[in-house]
């Protein structure tokens, strides 16, 4: 049994999250996407509601399961639910050098090894907080997000 995680803030996941995860499926028999947070930050969505639009968006997919954990490291997030790498995308150099320390910090810690997989180009645009920032000014989201995340960002706006 091979299981990974697949690490993030998702505040909200975004296409480029879902992609990630689903190809993660192709290279492990389970999947965990865990919801990292800081206690002591707020974010824009509130910790429950981003673990039901990940449920809705990638809840579904055979072998995928959801979790959250606060003020933790990542590599005792693995350590506990059992996992033996993380599975990360990046869409550009600029997210490679971002997480490559990271990534070799968490080797350094416990040995675990990161796989990176090249983001789909159809992404390579999308961040959480971009789709925020376009979609706060009235922009249309459809298509980079899942439409649970494109409707939760739209009552957002609406101010509930
Ligand atoms: O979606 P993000 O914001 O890019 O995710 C970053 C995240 C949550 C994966 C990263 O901040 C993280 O791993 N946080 C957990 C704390 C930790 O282990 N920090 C040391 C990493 S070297």
């Amino acid at each position: 049994m091979r299981r990974c995680v697949c690490p993030g803030s998702y505040d909200p996941v975004t296409m480029g999250h879902v992609d990630v995860v689903e190809r993660a499926t192709a290279l492990f028999d389970e999947v965990v996407v865990a919801v990292l947070h800081n206690p002591d930050k707020q974010g824009t969505f509130p910790v429950p509601e981003r673990l039901e639009l990940l449920e809705a968006s990638v809840g579904g997919t055979a072998g995928v399961s959801v979790v959250e954990f606060g003020g933790r490291l990542l590599v005792d997030v693995c350590r506990e639910v059992g996992a033996t790498a993380v599975v990360k995308g990046l869409r550009s150099g600029t997210d490679f050098a971002y997480e490559l320390p990271m990534a070799l910090m968490n080797r350094h810690l416990t040995g675990i090894e990161t796989v990176f997989v090249p983001g789909d180009p159809r992404y390579g645009h999308v961040s959480s907080s971009l789709v925020k920032q376009v979609s706060a000014y009235g922009g249309d989201v459809t298509g980079l997000v899942p439409d649970v995340v494109r409707d939760a960002l739209t009552a957002l706006r609406a101010g509930g």
